[in-house]
């Protein structure tokens, strides 16, 4: 079912400074920030030939980022994020066999502008899971 690695998101408690290690250290193509308000973050996307890295900052109250760097300090990993070319189909499947959809369980438009949505870290060894639509080539 699932396709690609599309990305892997990190949790970060300084943006700036993982920009730079990023960008200088690692020589890696870095955006300019986003802000994603309806997701409580603010996001750098790092792109690499065969993936991305996802830089994620709180952005406003509530937001689940910062809930987890109150856990991890240091920040750490977030969420894998897999692609799949059905994201209703993927979730029907998923929850028959006792997945947990998170949120409302309906697909919501993520950072690229795709449907996606969440998979609870109990169902799957400790890790976050996103799947994300992306559309047949
Ligand atoms: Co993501």
């Amino acid at each position: 079912m699932i396709g690609r690695l599309n990305h892997v998101a990190i949790a970060v408690p300084d943006l700036n400074r993982a920009v730079a290690r990023y960008r200088d250290a690692l020589g890696a193509a870095v955006s300019a920030p986003q802000d994603l308000p309806e997701h409580g973050v603010r996001v750098v996307f790092v792109t690499l030939d065969n993936t991305k890295v996802e830089l994620l900052h709180p952005l406003g109250e509530n937001s689940p980022i910062a809930a987890y760097l109150a856990r991890h300090p240091d920040g750490g990993m977030h969420h894998m994020c897999f692609e799949v070319g059905d994201i209703a189909a993927a979730a029907e499947v998923l929850t028959g066999q006792g997945a947990r959809v998170l949120g409302d369980g309906k697909p919501r438009i993520g950072a690229h502008g795709l449907p996606v949505l969440f998979l609870h870290p109990k169902d799957f060894d400790g890790t976050l899971i996103e799947l994300e639509e992306i559309a047949p080539t």
